[in-house]
């Protein structure tokens, strides 16, 4: 879809826990080698929080370096959106963490869940209070602690998950050229159960039974997913190239959600579009879910990857099954 909404991200950040967990460190616990792990997935290590650790802690952190590289206060913030399915406890919401740690107004706060595709979810959800005038300034977060909710001892998805988060300040745009110019954002919910926890929630409430079977965990078919998101992937960045009216060739970066170097990789082939122009950061972080495009988007701005006047895809899917674009013009 056309959007050209003047809006402009003036800052961003991002928190990596420091523990780092190397292929080799899980080679020691499930019958898996670095070699498979890096061959199928493009991951050499991920990230865990420390334990005590959580989503708001990670959240905090990303928001205040977003913050001071708006150059801006706690107290300029008008609302506050976490992209979480990994939030600090069902309730409250991790955004209402969030603001009471950084020290913020009584402003509006609250989460919104879309898994993989939290982020760019959160970004045309944020970029609409923006455009209608209810708020200058949104703070934006994608933060995950993925390895929580992660068996441990299942070779299929401990290898694939870590812990980030990410953040973006955004406000009107300073000149009538930038901001979201195409965007696209969907789900198909028929196909939730590719990538679930099955228990914990209403219908499955927490049991001796449950905790057993270890259906607190998530559980994915993985080759599913992989199917979905490679197709996916594609057409989301064309479709939106096509809505904003420019082609693949005019875009300066892409950044896709990392969840596995070879769906980038498959995309990007059937997309024309060279691998110097697309951000990776998965063989360090693994898949972050919500937090993925929010951080690899601060690494491009802080690499200077990004220039003013480039056009920026963002692109995501995820559970639900999810999916969302936006063409930015930074
Ligand atoms: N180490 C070694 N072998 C493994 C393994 C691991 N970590 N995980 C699975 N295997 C084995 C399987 O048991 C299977 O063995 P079998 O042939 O004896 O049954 C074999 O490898 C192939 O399994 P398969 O699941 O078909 O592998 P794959 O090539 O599809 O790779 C994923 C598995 C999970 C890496 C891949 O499917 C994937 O990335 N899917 C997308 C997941 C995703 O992105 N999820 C998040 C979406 S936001």
């Amino acid at each position: 879809m056309k959007l050209g909404w003047p809006i402009e991200i003036i800052g961003t950040g991002a928190c990596l826990p420091e523990q780092v967990v190397t292929n080799d460190d899980l080679a020691r616990l499930v019958d898996t080698t670095d070699e498979w792990i890096v061959q199928r997935t493009g991951i050499r290590e991920r990230r865990r929080v420390a334990p005590g650790e959580a989503t708001s802690d990670l959240a905090t952190r990303a928001a205040r370096q977003a913050l001071e590289a708006a150059n801006l206060a706690h107290e300029d913030i008008d609302l506050i959106i976490v992209a979480t399915a990994t939030p600090d406890h069902f309730l409250p919401s991790t955004a209402c963490l969030v603001q009471s740690t950084l020290g913020c107004r009584w402003i509006p706060a609250f989460d919104m869940s879309a898994a993989c595709s939290g982020f760019a979810y959160g970004l045309v959800v944020a970029a609409q209070h923006v455009v209608s005038g209810l708020c200058r300034t949104v703070l934006l977060i994608g933060a995950e602690c993925l390895t929580t909710i992660t068996d441990p001892i299942e070779r299929g998805t401990c290898i694939l998950f870590g812990d980030a988060a990410g953040a973006a300040v955004l406000r009107p745009a300073s000149d009538a050229s930038r901001g979201i110019l195409a965007g696209r954002w969907g789900a198909d919910g028929a196909r939730g159960r590719l990538i679930w926890m099955p228990a914990g929630g209403s219908r499955e409430p927490a049991s001796v039974e449950s905790i057993a079977a270890r259906r607190h965990y998530m559980h994915m078919q993985g080759r599913e997913v992989y199917k979905f998101a490679v197709t996916q992937m594609h057409d989301i960045v064309r479709q939106t190239c096509d809505d904003a009216g420019v082609s693949i060739d005019e875009l300066a970066l892409l950044i896709p959600h990392q969840s596995n170097l070879r769906i980038i990789e498959s995309a990007c082939d059937k997309l024309g579009l060279p691998m110097e122009r697309v951000l990776v950061n998965i063989d360090r972080y693994g898949n972050t879910s919500a937090a993925s495009v929010a951080v690899g988007l601060h690494e491009a701005r802080s690499e200077g990857r990004v220039k003013s006047g480039d056009l920026v895809m963002l692109a995501a899917f995820g559970a639900g099954l999810t999916w969302a674009s936006t063409l930015l013009r930074v």
